[in-house]
Formats: structure tokens, sequence, C-alpha cells
């Protein structure tokens, strides 16, 4: 056969291979035309190289190197037909950015917020002390978020400067009488919610947001999180409460923290206190607590008479913020990565 017989026949080759590798929509096809032209038996370059045994012999070098080129141009059709199909950059690609060969480390794409976290531990720490965990909605009534914890009508805490109501709906319980809708201003609501399911004994504890309209700095913020506690049974008392918080704040925070209460006022606890804890050479305030209000006890028909208990309520990121050296609250709230994701 003459030489270039030979080399044309491998160039219209090319072309015809290129044209159908390009014309497949599938895997299948891609498949059927890779056997049709690069297939090892019958396969039609098979079938041209045959054909090289009768090229004179002078001629063979430039046959050969002409078919090898042939070959790679075909091979890199049917590649390019590949990628297509399988979408984007291939397997091959990503083989080469990922080495099972290098030692392993993992990298983390994202970070648990740090308030997730300290809510996730204190559940832990007060889990272990027997305390489990209820819920309750942020959107509250003013019977939950007021009335049942002994805040009457006229209580400056029930403001409209201090809160942030929403509406007015109808009474569930076929009343006529409205009822205001809010965004909870503490979690004691929760304590309310337990009680009104619940026989005692309770022992639970209560983590979400509340809202008060307070301007942003440093320490505040228009929205932050509680951890709400609550023991009833027919024995509580203020050193059960006493003894809670210690262990609370020693687990939280170390063994070298002292917890001291200072006398306070809340309507729904009697006595009330205030809970402060040692640390780092100086008293920082912690939260409010106390013995249940009687009047709280009989609102959600509990008798007074028969069982007691305490509550508690404390500043989750006020904790959060002494554990890391954190100094502003508003840090939580930025979503600046370089912050979160040291913790
Ligand atoms: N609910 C109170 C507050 O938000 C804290 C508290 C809870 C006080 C339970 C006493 C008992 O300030």
């Amino acid at each position: 056969m003459a030489l270039q017989e030979f080399l044309d026949q491998l160039e219209q080759l090319v072309s015809e291979a290129e044209s159908t590798f390009s014309a497949t929509e599938s895997t299948d096809a891609l498949e059927e035309a890779r056997v049709e032209f690069l297939g090892a038996k019958n396969g039609k370059l098979k079938s041209v190289q045959k054909l090289m045994g009768s090229v004179d012999k002078e001629d063979k070098p430039l046959a050969g190197k002409t078919f090898n080129e042939t070959k790679g141009r075909i091979e890199s059709a049917f590649e390019t037909a590949n990628e297509r199909i399988q979408g984007g950059a291939g397997d091959a690609e990503r083989d080469t950015q990922f080495d099972p060969s290098l030692p392993g480390a993992s990298f983390k794409i994202g970070r648990i917020h740090p308030i997730t976290q300290t809510i996730e531990e204190l559940k832990d720490i007060m889990g272990r002390l027997g305390f489990s965990t209820a819920d309750g909605p942020e959107i509250e009534d003013d019977w939950h978020n007021f009335v049942a914890l002994n805040i009457p009508d006229d209580h400056p805490a029930r403001d409209p400067l201090e809160n942030f109501y929403l509406a007015t709906a109808e009474a569930s319980s076929g009343e006529k009488n409205q009822v205001n809708l809010l965004l909870r201003s503490q979690t004691s609501t929760v304590q309310i919610r337990v009680m009104e399911k619940t026989k005692p004994p309770i022992r639970i504890i209560s983590l979400g947001r509340v809202y008060r309209p307070d301007t942003a700095d440093a320490t505040h913020y228009p929205m932050f999180h509680q951890i709400e506690g609550l023991m009833i049974d027919t024995n509580v008392t203020m050193a059960d409460l006493k003894s809670v918080l210690r262990l609370f704040a020693t687990s939280y925070l170390g063994d070298d923290v002292t917890i001291r209460f200072r006398p306070s006022f809340f309507p729904f606890t009697e006595p009330s206190v205030e809970a402060d804890y040692y640390w780092n050479g100086q008293w920082i305030e912690f939260g409010g607590a106390g013995m249940v209000d009687p009047n709280v006890l009989q609102a959600v028909g509990y008798d007074p008479e028969e069982v007691t208990g305490f509550a508690f309520g404390l500043g989750v990121e006020r904790l959060c913020m002494r554990r890391h050296g954190i100094t502003d609250i508003r840090e939580f709230y930025k979503n600046d990565v370089r912050f979160l994701a040291q913790f």
C-alpha cells in the first residue's frame, strides 16, 4: 500500500471519530463509539493498523509515527466527550487533588456557634444533676410571661417600653378576654408551662432566647439567652438551691469558684436572691433565683402547703463571656468568622 493512501485513511479516521464522539449524549452511546473506534479486537483503529504491514519498508517509520499520533488524537476526542458527559471536571481531575498517601488531617468547613456550645455544655452539667430539658415558645401570652408569675398589671416589668409586644389575640379558653402576645422577656414562662402540665416532683431546665428592647452595648443586646432551672418537690429548701448553683458554677467555671447570695426581689420567688460568683478577684452577678412564690404554685394548681421549690434564671452569654474572656456581647451576633473560628 502506498504511504499516502495509508496517511489519508488515518486522517479520515480521526475526523470520523471526532464527529462521532462529539455527537454522543450518554455514557452508553460513548462506550459504543469507543468500542467502534478504539476497541482492542475489532476497532476501526485496529483495522487500519493492520494495513501498516503492507506499507513499503522505507515508509514504515513515518507511517508508524503518524499512526501513534492518530491514536492519541482519537483518545483525546474520547476524553473530551467523556468529561462533557460526566459533567464538568471528571474524576481524573478530582483524583489529582486528593492524595490518599498524605498524612491524614481532616479540615473543618464549619463550627458550632459558641452560644450553642455553651448551651450544650450547660445541658450536660445539669443533666448530670438530674435535670431534664424543657422547651417553650418564644412568642408568649401575658399569662405565662407575667400573670401566672405573680407580676401584677401595674408592674413596671409589663411596661410597653420594656417589652416587645406583638398583638392581641382571642383567648383560647372561650373567655371573652383578649390576650396580649409578646416576645418572651424571660424563660420563667417555661416554669409555668411545665407546672401546668406536670405533677411534682419536677426537675427541669429550659434554655432559649429572650427579648428586651435594650440598646445594644458591650453588655446588652435586645436578644439574649437564659438558662432557667426549676425544682419542685415535697421538701425543697434554699440549701438545695445553693448546692445546685454552686455545683453548676464549679462545673462550668472551675473548682476555685465560690458563690454568694444577696437578698433581692422577684414577684415569682420569695425569698429572692441575686446569685454572684467570685472569680479572678471579683464578684460577678450571674443571675436571679429564689424559692417559688406560693402564689405561683397556686396559679398552676399546686398546693403550697404540700410542695415547695426553687427557681433560677441565668444569662448564657454572660457565662460564656466569662469563660472565654469575651468583653463585648455584640461579638456573638456579628457573624465575623474570624471571631467564631476561635471556638
Ligand atoms: N426571670 C428572672 C430574670 O429574667 C430571673 C429569675 C428566674 C429569678 C427564676 C428568679 C427565679 O431576671
